[in-house]
């Protein structure tokens, strides 16, 4: 028997409690503050994290490489079509392989089953950097986000207006750890699958106004996530009138945000009014990537650390 820890992954937001993810929030805070005073901050270093890639990156593979960077350690990046996992080396072999060689991983894919599969057999903590059914990353940046702006989520109502997706399914995830609500407004034949939610927190809506009416942070996604180009032409029919624009984002309450993780078609599921519009914090949300998986990362490696 093995008295080492048991290795934490965050392979999605249920993995994590309410009392690490305040810690997570704080902690983020103070390496944005060090980060924007150019405060040398080098708690990682010979520490190196491999960065897998299944699927097409830019806010998470920069957040990820440049965050590692500033932390004083080093990034490798990794795709499917030039490493042999697109050759078909099992993900179990690859988990084994690479967290002997690095000291985190982070992993964008397709199904969760082949993220926990990897994790199952890897030394080193495994980071979702997003499947086909969760993107804790981004909903931790959006949850630090929010906080920013507006302070604790806890209480709040998040109307998602769109497909019911990994972003979808991670807002429901923290909807239960954080306290709050979820609008879920999605057409007809792209509905939630229920064997994704455990949380009694959301309120199903026929129309996605009503979904907005009252929210304090209305969030939309792209209709067609990455995996299901195949389906965009019917998508783009059943997905009409599901645009987030000004008269929709009217009946929120008159302070409310508007979240996208990106990237954002406008014109199809967010109007340029909105998006570009003064309600709307996406750039933040996009930056926040960084500061909170630094967080992340940090926590993962060295555990809590005492504010400094
Ligand atoms: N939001 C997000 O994860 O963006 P990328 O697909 O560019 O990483
Ligand atoms: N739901 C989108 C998010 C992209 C960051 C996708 O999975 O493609």
């Amino acid at each position: 028997m093995s008295n080492a820890k048991p290795i934490k992954h965050f392979l999605q937001i249920s993995d994590f409690t309410r009392d690490e993810y305040d810690y997570l929030l704080e902690r983020a805070a103070l390496i944005k503050r060090k980060f924007k005073n150019y405060e040398i901050y080098h708690p990682l270093i010979d520490r190196t994290l491999v960065m897998v890639f299944e699927k097409n990156s830019t806010r998470t593979r920069l957040s990820f490489e440049a965050g590692m960077h500033q932390l004083g350690g080093a990034a490798i990046y990794l795709n499917t079509r030039d490493s042999q996992l697109g050759r078909g080396e099992p993900v179990e072999d690859a988990g084994q392989v690479m967290s002997r060689m690095c000291d985190i991983i982070m992993v964008r894919t397709f199904g969760q089953d082949i993220i926990e599969r990897f994790a199952a057999h890897s030394r080193v903590p495994v980071i979702n950097g997003l499947t086909n059914e969760h993107h804790p990353c981004q909903i931790l940046a959006d949850i630090f986000t929010y906080w920013e702006h507006r302070g604790s989520i806890t209480g709040k109502t998040v109307a998602w207006v769109g497909d019911a997706n990994n972003m979808l399914y991670s807002w429901l995830q923290a909807a239960e750890v954080f306290g709050f609500h979820v609008n879920v407004a999605t057409p007809k034949g792209y509905e939630m699958d229920m064997s994704l939610v455990s949380t009694d927190r959301y309120t199903l809506f026929a129309n996605p106004g009503d979904a907005c009416a009252g929210a304090d942070l209305v969030n939309t996604d792209v209709w067609t996530s990455m995996g299901y180009e195949e389906e965009n032409a019917a998508r783009l029919q059943a997905f009409a009138g599901y645009i987030v624009d000004g008269a929709k984002m009217a009946r929120a309450k008159p302070d409310a945000l508007f979240m996208h993780c990106l990237p954002a078609h406008r014109g199809e599921e967010v109007a340029a009014e909105v998006i570009d519009g003064p309600q709307s914090v996406v750039w933040d949300e996009a930056e926040n990537r960084l500061h909170v998986q630094k967080a992340l990362i940090e926590y993962l490696l060295l555990g809590r650390i005492d504010t400094q």
